[in-house]
């Protein structure tokens, strides 16, 4: 009969153990009664970078990396795209089911309400300098957001952190497009309650003398966008988010750690990185030379690869159509020439195959963001905006787990044995 445990012998004592075996994991703790001699400590497992290490159990995000699929509560990512809004998506992943018709109405009229920031705040954006980087404009801001709701901090309270998502949800779009309008030395355009979410967002960005003519193509492209992100389960920038959130630091807090992970290259900030390197590529007749050098090691083709998807990532498909449909209202981006030759290329090339390497969620968005009028810098803002969802979520699953404790790994130690201390005139 087939017995869920794992039997282990210990060479090193000749004794055996039984260790559980739940939902495809063994406990890290369970190894500690593995001891070669009193005092050691027992066994530990070393993963650096959690290559393969679950952190936490979750019923969110389901990612399939080998057979490309993603679900958010269970709905296949394509459907939700297709059919929901951002805010009945972020709904979905926040109460984990879909709201129905009166429920949605309510959620969004909570957010409608919260989309003011306090007058202060702009005092607050207007000391970064003119060309300031807008993800370091946005983490920094999020994280004031803090000192102006220090209720913020009754995380058990289920109430406060139901008021604190609104705000979050609320006035995140608000302070991304004040960043624009910073970035711009434009003036910035105050929220309007008769535009939905993605038409009020892009109001603030875009209005010039009180005119925007909203295009509802791109504007359903964004939304789709933003969709697509919004979660994916223990991805970096939301690691950090729960491991800051269990120190129990509030949720403002929390967030600006995930748009900090976020703002790196390997991670939110590749969308900007891809379009550099198109820029630098330059031609579609220097695409082949360019993926010599990716292979000879100088750089990485940016917007390929993943930690988890080891085939086609699913996001990246739909944002191909997606493409489709922003340019062909705004005209091509001369840029996609480039990029559908570099995906060509490096899908017939051993190098990739043999890495599954494959284009991820960046490889696409940063042409559409930039079709759609969005600076290189800005693109990974627009990747908080989607992603913000998934964080909040993960951050109360998180809270509501009586499993979770304060975030805090181990080390495996290799420095020096204790030495004595030199004094100066003798180093
Ligand atoms: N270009 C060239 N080679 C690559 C790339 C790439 N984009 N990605 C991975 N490789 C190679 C590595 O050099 C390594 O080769 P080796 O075995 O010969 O040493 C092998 O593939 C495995 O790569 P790792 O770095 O070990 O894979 P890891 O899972 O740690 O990294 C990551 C995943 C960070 C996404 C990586 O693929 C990468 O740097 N991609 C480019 C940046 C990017 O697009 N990031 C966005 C990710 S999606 C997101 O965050 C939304």
């Amino acid at each position: 009969m087939q017995s869920d445990t794992l039997k282990v012998i210990d060479e090193r004592t000749g004794h055996e153990y039984s260790l559980p075996i739940v939902d495809g994991t063994i406990r890290a703790t369970d190894l500690r009664q593995i001891s070669a001699a009193d005092g050691d400590g027992g066994l530990m497992s070393y993963d650096p970078a959690y290559l393969n290490t679950s952190s936490c159990r979750s019923s969110i995000t389901y990612i399939d990396g080998d057979a490309g699929i993603l679900r958010y509560r269970g709905y296949p990512i394509e459907q939700v795209a297709e059919q929901a809004s951002f805010l009945e998506t972020a709904y979905l992943l926040l109460e984990g089911e879909l709201p129905t018709a009166s429920q949605l109405a309510r959620w969004e009229d909570d957010i409608r309400t919260h989309t003011y920031v306090h007058t202060n705040f702009t005092k607050f954006l207007d000391g970064f300098r003119y060309d300031a980087h807008p993800m370091g404009v946005l983490l920094g801001a999020i994280g004031a957001l803090s000192t102006f709701y220090p209720d913020a901090k009754e995380i058990g309270d289920p109430e406060s952190r139901y008021l604190q998502r609104v705000r979050l949800l609320a006035k995140m779009p608000t302070i991304a497009a004040f960043v624009f309008r910073h970035s711009r030395g434009l003036p910035y355009v105050y929220p309007r309650n008769d535009l939905d979410y993605i038409g009020n967002y892009v109001n603030m960005t875009f209005e010039i003398g009180g005119r925007h003519e909203p295009n509802p193509v791109l504007q359903r492209a964004l939304e789709i966008l933003l969709i697509l992100h919004a979660d994916h389960e223990q991805n970096c920038s939301t690691s950090a988010v729960r491991s800051v959130g269990s120190s129990q630091v509030d949720p403002f807090s929390a967030v600006s750690a995930g748009i900090a992970a976020l703002y790196g290259p390997l991670h939110g900030g590749a969308n900007e990185a891809v379009l550099r390197m198109l820029d630098e590529v330059g031609d579609v007749k220097n695409v082949p030379a360019f993926i010599e050098s990716v292979k000879a090691g100088h750089g990485r083709l940016m917007g390929f690869g993943h930690r988890v998807y080891k085939s086609y990532d699913p996001r990246a498909k739909l944002i191909k159509s997606v493409a489709d449909q922003v340019f062909g209202e705004t005209g091509l981006n001369p840029k996609l020439e480039i990029a559908l030759e570099l995906e060509r290329i490096a899908l017939e090339d051993d190098y990739f195959i043999s890495r599954k390497l494959y284009p991820n969620v960046d490889f696409y968005s940063g042409l559409i963001y930039q079709a759609m009028g969005y600076p290189t810098d800005y693109f990974t803002v627009l990747f908080a905006l989607g992603r913000l969802p998934g964080w909040i979520a993960q951050w109360e699953e998180m809270l509501n787990d009586s499993e979770q404790k304060i975030s805090r790994p181990r080390q495996t130690y290799v420095g020096h044995d204790e030495r004595d201390f030199e004094p100066m005139a003798e180093r």
